[in-house]
């Protein structure tokens, strides 16, 4: 069994994933709430969260699999990219537990993982297919091949799309993290309302950005002014929405069909939006390729995933993995 652990940003998480990771035994999530009063991740308070559950949600993720540590034969650990003091929390309970039972440590990557999600969706995956991640970190489209290397076709210039939906849920008043926040908002809106720009849309290339849509909304608001703002919440919220979504879609259309792949995968926060998995599924006829979205727990970030992505990550033997570091980027 795979004992997967991830840190890497406010969630602490700790999966049981059987040998070839496509069938998770347990998933836990801690989502630490102490951010939720300075309405964005504060580093430090995670790593100091993440140190004071690891341990409880590791335990929960065994008792929930039914499993004891004597049945694990291999720990999983998110290494990069990510916030530093947390991805060293999760790194050193990994190496605590391999280097107590003389077991391999599996260093894995954070966008890897969110990619491994869809193999724990559909056991029958293979590569090469297209994979879009968006998360509040990254949104970039890869092409994955035979063997498991992701390949860069496009990246966003700015923002991230999650980033996008947190700032702009943030200028409507809206909670913390904003991409479910503007999702519950928009459910009444009209998305055509207001028109939102779309960049690079007519670029013959498959890089996003996502600031001149922040920026337009900030302009937008003060045209409006507070009341009209208020009044025209759910408007706004779906315009914001719709456009960025529509974003997402245009260019992930365009990487299937330049890449001709069979399959096209949509992980990371973002692809837990209903209104982004709605539309791609419309469009799934039009892809001419398989569409794999995993569950929206398997998106957003959890421990499950990276245990999913261990069978095709080279691990490192007992006990050489004692100097290995986490990295920030
Ligand atoms: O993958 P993730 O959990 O963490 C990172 O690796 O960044 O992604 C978090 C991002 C946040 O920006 C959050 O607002 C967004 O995913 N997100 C959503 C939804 N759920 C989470 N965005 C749109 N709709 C959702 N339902
Ligand atoms: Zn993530």
């Amino acid at each position: 069994m795979i004992l997967a652990i991830e840190t890497s940003c406010d969630d602490t998480c700790a999966a049981v994933v059987e040998p070839g990771g496509r069938r998770a035994l347990s998933n836990v999530v801690h989502t630490q709430t102490e951010h939720d009063r300075y309405g964005g991740v504060v580093p430090e308070v995670a790593s100091r969260a993440h140190l004071e559950r690891i341990d409880g949600v590791i335990s929960k993720s065994l008792a929930d699999a039914g499993i004891g540590l004597e049945d694990v034969d291999r720990v999983a650990v998110t290494v990069r990219p990510g916030l530093i003091g947390a991805l060293l929390v999760g790194l050193s309970a990994a190496k605590g537990i391999a280097y107590a039972r003389s077991l391999p440590l599996v260093p894995v990557n954070h966008l890897e993982g969110h990619v491994a999600a869809a193999y724990l969706a559909d056991p029958a995956l293979e590569p090469p297919f297209v994979a879009l991640i968006a998360s509040g970190g990254h949104t970039a489209l890869y092409s994955v091949d035979r063997d498991h290397r992701m390949h860069l076709l496009g990246e966003t210039l700015d923002d991230a799309a999650g980033e996008a939906l947190d700032k702009g849920a943030r200028m409507l008043g809206l909670g913390f993290p904003g991409g479910p926040a503007l999702q519950r908002a928009a459910q009444n809106g009209d998305r055509n309302r207001y028109d939102f720009p779309i960049a690079l849309k007519g670029r013959d290339n498959l890089d996003f950005s996502f600031s001149g849509l922040k920026t337009s909304l900030l302009y937008k608001l003060k045209d409006l002014g507070e009341e009209r703002t208020r009044e025209e919440l759910p408007h706004l919220a779906a315009s914001y929405e719709a456009v960025l979504v529509e974003a997402l879609v245009r260019k992930l259309v365009r990487a299937a069909d330049i890449e001709d792949a069979p399959a096209v995968v949509v992980a990371g926060g973002v692809a837990a939006n209903a209104l982004l998995r709605r539309t791609l599924e419309d469009e799934s006829a039009r892809l001419g390729a398989k569409l794999v979205i995993p569950p929206p727990e398997l998106c957003t970030d959890n421990a499950a995933m990276i245990g999913a992505a261990a069978p095709h990550t080279p691990a490192i033997a007992y006990p050489h993995y004692l100097t290995l570091n986490a990295r920030s980027v």
